[in-house]
């Protein structure tokens, strides 16, 4: 029997910049350069489309040149190996947990190389760029085009799966994350009301590294790799 029988793992930008993604809070982080009101919400994007889209073009862009670093790839290891259940949700937009293997992490914010169709609502892999010409595959409604991903104002995606998951763990460890963005901030607190342990892993302490019963710092390639290691040995 594993220490832990339910595991859920929640990533956060952190994780990736070491793969060379910013993250959005840090110094020279995204919000610091782009004003998230202008670019990752909806009102933003009624606005000014071309500017919304072309952000997003240059995040893909940028996401499809990225490799998954030895933190994706603990994770994905934790996933494969471990005995007990490991879910994993992400924050993350990029892909880099499935370039290392993970089979299905959850995408509560939505996926770069997705597109959603404001007409018709289908979902469609894509890996080009988005423009107001482009058509939907589906009803080939032109200029309807959005990257999938989730929006300030916007709900989560996956929300209630998440919360079934948080209630019924025994473990739950995040990682690279601000906790500044809800409902995420938050799952900590729902890991705790269902008794499960729970760590922070992060470069710093986040905003809310104090609800965490064990914190760990430095640099995810490092600090993960030998975390999901200590869990392996359990
Ligand atoms: P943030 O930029 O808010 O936080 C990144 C966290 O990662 C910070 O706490 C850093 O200290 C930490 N960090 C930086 N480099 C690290 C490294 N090498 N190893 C470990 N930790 C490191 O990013 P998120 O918390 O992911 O949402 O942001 C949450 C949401 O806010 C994003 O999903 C996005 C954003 O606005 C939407 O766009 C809807």
């Amino acid at each position: 029997m594993p220490a832990f029988e339910r595991i859920v793992i929640l990533t956060g930008a952190g994780l990736s910049a070491e793969s060379g993604l910013g993250t959005f809070r840090d110094k020279d982080g995204l919000w610091t350069k782009y004003d998230l009101a202008e670019v990752a919400t909806p009102q933003g994007y009624a606005r000014n489309p071309s500017l919304v889209l072309d952000f997003y073009n240059t995040r893909r862009r940028n996401a499809l040149a990225a490799r998954p670093n030895a933190a994706h790839e603990a994770l994905a290891r934790l996933e494969r190996d471990y005995p007990g259940e490991v879910l994993t949700v992400t924050q993350n937009v990029d892909g880099l947990h499935e370039a290392a293997g993970s089979r299905s992490p959850i995408h509560m914010h939505g996926e770069l190389a997705k597109a959603l169709c404001l007409s018709c609502d289908g979902r469609h892999p894509w890996l080009d760029d988005i423009s107001l010409d482009t058509c939907c595959p589906g009803c080939s409604a032109p200029g309807r085009m959005r990257p999938d991903v989730v929006w300030f104002g916007e709900m989560p995606y996956h929300m209630e799966r998440i919360e079934e998951a948080l209630g019924n763990c025994d473990l739950f460890v995040s990682i690279g994350t601000s906790g500044t963005v809800y409902p995420a901030a938050g799952f900590v607190v729902s890991a705790r009301g269902a008794g499960a342990h729970t760590v922070e892993l992060n470069l710093e302490p986040s905003d809310g590294a104090s609800l965490f019963a064990e914190r760990v710092q430095g640099p995810a390639t490092q600090v993960v790799p030998a975390y999901v290691e200590r869990l392996l040995q359990c």
